[in-house]
């Protein structure tokens, strides 16, 4: 055999057992809306932590998972964390109903967090370390699930997305795009902002996910208020000052502003960027303990 060959004939021998995006057919609940499960587990798991990782609109598990600017694949395989990778069924994520805007309402956020639920029994995921990321559409889910299901997350960070409820729809339709809200003419107190995440999860009354926003100045598909009005939705749910406890400039690079909001919201402004900011994942997993 021609070495060429044989390398050839080698390498397809690792791609059948090297790990793999896989899909869950079954991963249970009775939520209506039916999103798919993909799961990725490294060759080498070495802790007990799960990433959940929520693809922008016009995308799949597959497409995200495959993108080699998301490097939450890569973070997988160096750190040995599973990541579940959730694909929609609409052209964005259901971030408009009430079923989805509410816990237990049994829409997208009901069966991303079954899908989380089914990920911690199966791959004997520690619950304190259940970790969400996303951008655009997957960061206004991020801000949604850290709303409907603060009980079973632990950290989120976000790239680029809208404050929780900021997308809903006034006629209740599912998956609707919201222009006053894209266009950063949805403001609101910081009370009003809190009142919509309490709301989403009445007498909820335990800890919530520590939050990590990051928003470009220069985003010209979700405002850039969005910013500032994710930051005092959850300044308020947390209970703490809108103006920050520490700002680093050019931190984590240059024209990035880092803005600790006590231990558990930081804002990362991107000055000069647009949408959407690109994942930082040692920033990310810094965040979440990883
Ligand atoms: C868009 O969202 C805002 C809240 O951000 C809401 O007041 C408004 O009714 C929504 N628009 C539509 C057309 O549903
Ligand atoms: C939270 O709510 C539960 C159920 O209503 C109640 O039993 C518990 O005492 C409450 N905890 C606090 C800290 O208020």
């Amino acid at each position: 055999m021609k070495l060429n060959v044989l390398v050839t004939a080698l390498s397809s021998v690792s791609a059948v057992w090297a790990a793999q995006l896989t899909q869950v057919s079954n991963y249970g609940g009775s939520a209506k809306a039916k999103p798919q499960m993909w799961v990725y587990k490294p060759d080498s798991v070495k802790t007990d932590a799960l990433v959940v990782a929520i693809h922008s609109c016009q995308s799949s598990a597959q497409k995200y998972f495959q993108n080699n600017k998301i490097p939450w694949k890569q973070g997988s395989d160096r750190k040995g964390y599973v990541t579940v990778w959730p694909s929609s069924t609409t052209e964005c994520w259901d971030v408009s109903s009430k079923a989805s805007l509410t816990h237990d309402g049994g829409g997208d956020s009901n069966a991303i967090a079954n899908m989380i639920k089914y990920a911690i029994e199966t791959y004997k995921i520690d619950p304190a370390k259940v970790f969400v990321t996303g951008g655009s559409s997957g960061a206004m889910m991020s801000n949604v699930l850290a709303a409907t299901y603060p009980e079973i997350i632990t950290a989120v960070s976000l790239y680029s997305g809208v404050p929780a409820g900021c997308f809903v729809s006034s006629s209740g339709q599912a998956a609707a795009w919201n222009n006053t809200c894209s266009g950063g003419q949805s403001r609101a107190s910081g009370q009003q902002w809190g009142n919509v995440v309490r709301g989403m999860y009445p007498n909820y009354n335990g800890t919530r996910p520590r939050m990590q926003v990051w928003h470009g100045s220069t985003d010209s598909t979700l405002s850039p208020n969005n910013y500032q009005e994710t930051i005092k939705q959850w300044t308020n749910v947390f209970g703490v000052s809108e103006t920050p406890t520490s700002s680093k400039p050019d931190t984590p690079e240059k024209n990035y502003r880092t803005d600790d909001f006590g231990p558990n919201l930081q804002g990362i402004w991107a000055q000069g960027v647009g949408h959407s900011v690109p994942s930082h994942l040692d920033q990310s997993e810094a965040w979440f303990g990883l």
